[in-house]
């Protein structure tokens, strides 16, 4: 076994070698602490996901020493591209310069290519810009992180002028600085699976809906999903939730719409949602659901996790008083002309029927754990054993539409049994 470089004999080192290996957190500078950089868990989670960090901020705030510790941390899993090396000039211009098409090409090739860590190194100063990598993201399928250096001088442009390499003046500095002090805010926020919890989720949901689409007692009530069906042969229910919104599968937290949405702003100032940007969770899923018009994992949300859970959220009518995270849910499909809020709608369905009273009928015991039926084809799959994934916390940025559950193969071919999404 080959103890040479392990934690416990770093500190007994000489100072030398101390420096070659990987830096722990109490080697860092505080202003270099983030938890993709020091948190066990998030790091082994970001190892499994495929992510691109947008490093954003004025020239000479500390990018690229960020890059390079997240370069450091990752090694072999993390590719970083750096605006600098393609000659690229911070300023305020009215186009995004040509310059970019060799750098898009780069981070297009190691997107391609499943790179899990993806560093984007560059001010990041501009909506536009910042549209074309959400556009490379989504097509990917890589979450997307934003990540700011906290030196103290970050946003002082005099002491930019002597930092920045690119010798920009106060002046130059003081016109791009408003653009990157505010604060950009997602589409939505939320936790992000990795790329492996979203595998093995996609998995156990088509294998839910293939067993369900098999079973008597679902073809008795098929009027409510697919009233022209023969109810002799299997209900193909991949093919009726044919779509699923863009990006990685997540669980929503707050809604935010670029910062427009009601409570918007609040819920992004907030302490425990600052902290927790780019940290992972252990998330918990109970079930799994199906309306006629989506279906979704039922989250059990931690205390921890409930923290970051907004207060008005778990309700359809005013009136509404459901425990906080009622809505805690993981949309893996919907039905034709359904938008993907509609998932957390229908979980809340259920919880207030079972707050009502009706905990469903117990059908029969699949594979996965207890069938219980609701009526008007609302179903739910409680899991014998809970279903653990890893997911980071972050943001969703992107203008993506809803994307097929099923890629480019044929409705419900036999040849491909584990795609549902
Ligand atoms: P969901 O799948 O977690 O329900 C993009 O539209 C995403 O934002 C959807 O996937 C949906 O998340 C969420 N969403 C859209 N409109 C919303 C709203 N008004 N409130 C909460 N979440 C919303």
């Amino acid at each position: 076994q080959n103890r040479g470089f392990s934690r416990k004999s770093h500190t007994f080192l000489p100072k030398i070698f101390r420096k070659m290996s990987a830096q722990s957190s109490k080697d860092r500078p505080e202003n270099l602490q983030f938890p993709f950089l020091d948190d066990d868990a998030t790091i082994s989670t970001v190892k499994e996901s495929k992510t691109v960090f947008i490093i954003r901020g004025l020239p000479g705030s500390g990018k690229s020493t960020l890059a390079r510790a997240i370069q450091d941390q990752y090694k072999d899993a993390c590719k970083v591209i750096s605006a600098d090396n393609y000659k690229i000039i911070p300023a305020i211009r009215s186009s995004i310069p040509e310059d970019y098409s060799k750098l898009d090409e780069d981070l297009d090739n190691y997107c391609k290519r499943d790179i899990s860590v993806v560093v984007v190194d560059d001010t990041h100063h501009e909506r536009e810009r910042l549209d074309q990598l959400f556009d490379i993201a989504d097509k990917y399928q890589y979450e997307v992180l934003f990540v700011e250096p906290k030196t103290p001088w970050k946003m002082d442009c005099l002491q930019l002028k002597d930092k920045n390499q690119w010798k920009l003046s106060v002046e130059d500095l003081k016109k791009m600085k408003p653009s990157l002090e505010k604060d950009f805010l997602p589409v939505y926020y939320g936790w992000f699976l990795s790329k492996k919890s979203s595998e093995h989720l996609r998995k156990t949901g088509q294998a839910f809906l293939d067993e369900l689409g098999n079973l008597k007692a679902f073809k008795k009530e098929s009027k409510y999903f697919l009233p022209d069906e023969d109810p002799k042969i299997k209900l193909d229910l991949t093919g009726h939730f044919a779509k699923r919104p863009p990006g990685v599968l997540h669980c929503t937290t707050k809604f935010t719409d670029f910062g427009k949405a009601l409570g918007a702003d609040e819920y992004a100032q907030q302490e425990v949602v600052k902290a927790s940007y780019g940290k992972a969770f252990t998330l918990t899923i109970s079930a799994l659901f199906l309306t006629t018009k989506t279906v979704g994992a039922r989250l059990e949300l931690s205390e921890q996790e409930l923290l970051l859970w907004p207060g008005d959220v778990d309700k359809i009518l005013p009136i509404d008083n459901l425990p906080k995270g009622s809505r805690a849910h993981i949309t893996l499909g919907c039905a034709n002309g359904i938008e993907p809020v509609q998932t957390g709608i229908d979980l809340l369905e259920f919880v207030k029927l079972e707050k009502a009273g009706n905990k469903g009928d117990e059908v029969e015991e699949l594979g996965g754990g207890k069938l219980l039926y609701f009526g008007n084809g609302m179903w739910m799959l409680l899991l014998s054993k809970k279903i653990e994934v890893k997911a980071v916390f972050s943001g969703y940025y992107g203008k993506g539409k809803l994307v097929p559950t099923q890629g480019s193969s044929k409705r419900g071919s036999a040849f491909n049994p584990c795609i549902i999404i």
